[in-house]
């Protein structure tokens, strides 16, 4: 039986922010919401997150996020004073009185965590009847972090914080990553004893590792899993990191990354293989797109289904649904809840919002639909604009299948096309047109024989 438990009470004053440091955004997530991602797995009995700056706004921030298999409900306890990470944990004593299991616990500030890893130091800790477990890593530059001395069989002897540590202690590499596993009885009866006796007048959650044993601290494989955020810099760099993850991750599987430094991928987006992805696009929250398809260059999908050898140049498209063989682009945006059918072409200059196309329609220059349903096979003419918006409300337009409109007709909705219509260029189209037939609605032309304009030298000639 495991709970987690998470430190996310401090405000990360080298973020200079207002926000607390584990609400800034890593991709799609918060901090802490990677947290959270990265011990989904373990299926944790109980869930507690300890917080104190603007607890309320990292509560409210929570409350929307749910993770992808059902865990139980996150519990949140406050810590008013921050007083260091010992005293945070302290916290926990009373909401988790009685509990018999182990608790693992993570900073909130450390998003890139494989699950994988976690898991180990649970099953090592397990395994080995543990009092504690760590988790430790070599770092090149292991300024700041706490130092980590164990013996040969991994038992660990001493941490030190950095700032407490001589300058012979500071020679080693092995840091404390700042994750834990203990078995809670004994943790808790730990947890009273600690004192402020450090450089820093705080209650270090190291020194209870210190007081139990056995414990035992093993290595992460890759140092970058364990990477703290105190400021922006270390943020763009753990996120250049996940990105390469996810990147490498997706080539293994099939997909073709042109530029791969000028493209990011969130770690929500599904692609099949066969999938090519050109350099400056930009795929976001849930995305999915088929094989065969092709997206760039310089292109923004956001929480969209892409299905297969769809073509996307140099345009943006959210919220959306695109079927198969559907080309789209240069310079397009389908915003709102647009559905495409097979074979479509959307082109120059289109924008699309809250519409519905069939199968093998084009839109293929400067045109707007909205709130717009069109057929099978339907031609919408360069410069057609649905006119949805009368001030007030949005109103629908139906196109049926097979109607061609012309150049530049403003369709003025409430409106419906039947099918197999020709609507005439330049036409202000504010009544239904019915099946079979040719809709006109402009003046005539005028032509007037012999007229020019009076030159200046006319008029002169006329005044003498
Ligand atoms: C801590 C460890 C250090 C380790 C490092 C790894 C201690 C004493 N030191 O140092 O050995 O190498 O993490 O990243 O634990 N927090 C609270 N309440 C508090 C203080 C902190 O919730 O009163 C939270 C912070 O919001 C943060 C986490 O605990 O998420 C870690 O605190 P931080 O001050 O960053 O600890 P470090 O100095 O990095
Ligand atoms: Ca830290």
């Amino acid at each position: 039986m495991v709970a987690i438990a998470i430190l996310a009470a401090g405000r990360g004053t080298r973020m200079k922010s207002d926000l607390p440091k584990v609400l800034h955004r890593m991709g799609g997530r918060s901090l802490l919401e990677w947290v959270l991602n990265s011990v989904e797995e373990i299926q944790p009995v109980r869930r507690l997150v300890i917080v104190g700056y603007r607890h309320e706004l990292v509560m409210e921030m929570l409350a929307n996020s749910q993770g992808e298999t059902p865990l139980p409900a996150l519990e949140f306890v406050e810590q008013r004073e921050q007083l260091g990470t010992g005293h945070a944990v302290q916290q926990l004593l009373t909401p988790m009185e009685g509990f018999e299991g182990d608790l693992l616990i993570l900073n909130g500030d450390v998003p890139l965590l494989r699950p994988q890893t976690l898991k180990l130091l649970l099953q090592t800790h397990q395994e080995n009847r543990n009092a504690a477990t760590i988790l430790t890593a070599q770092l090149p530059d292991p300024k700041g972090y706490g130092r980590v001395f164990r013996t040969d069989q991994n038992l660990l002897q001493q941490i030190i914080e950095d700032r407490d540590c001589t300058p012979t202690q500071r020679q080693n590499h092995r840091i404390n990553a700042g994750v834990y596993c203990f078995r809670w009885a004994d943790l808790g009866r730990v947890l009273p004893q600690l004192t402020t006796n450090n450089d820093q007048k705080e209650y270090y959650l190291t020194d209870a590792v210190n007081y139990m044993k056995p414990v035992m601290a093993i290595d992460v494989e890759d140092y970058q899993e364990i990477l703290g955020i105190n400021d922006r810099k270390q943020l763009a760099d753990a996120y250049t990191i996940l990105q390469t993850r996810i990147k490498e991750d997706w080539m293994k599987k099939g997909v073709t990354l042109i530029d791969p430094s000028s493209i990011t991928i969130d770690d929500t987006v599904e692609l099949e293989p066969d999938v090519v992805i050109e350099p400056q696009t930009h795929l976001r929250g849930k995305t999915a797109i088929g094989a065969g398809s092709r997206i760039g260059p310089g292109s923004l999908i956001e929480n969209s289904q892409i299905g297969q050898n769809v073509t996307v140049l140099y345009s943006v498209v959210t919220d959306s649904y695109v079927a198969e063989a559907t080309r789209i682009g240069p310079y397009a945006h389908l915003r709102g809840h647009v559905e495409t059918g097979s074979h479509c072409r959307i082109g120059n200059f289109v924008e699309l919002k809250n519409t519905k196309l069939g199968d093998r329609t084009n839109v293929a220059h400067l045109s707007y639909l909205g709130d717009t349903i069109a057929g099978n096979q339907v031609n919408i003419g360069a410069g057609t604009i649905t006119a949805n918006y009368d001030g007030v409300k949005k109103h629908p337009t139906h196109i049926g299948d097979r109607s061609k409109t012309g150049s530049n007709s403003v369709l003025v909705a409430p409106v419906t096309i039947g099918e197999d219509v020709n609507i005439a260029a330049g036409s202000t189209i504010t009544d239904d047109v019915p099946n079979n037939c040719l809709a006109i609605a402009r003046s005539r032309q005028v032509i007037k024989p012999g007229w020019r304009l009076k030159s200046n030298s006319d008029q002169k000639n006329m005044g003498d």
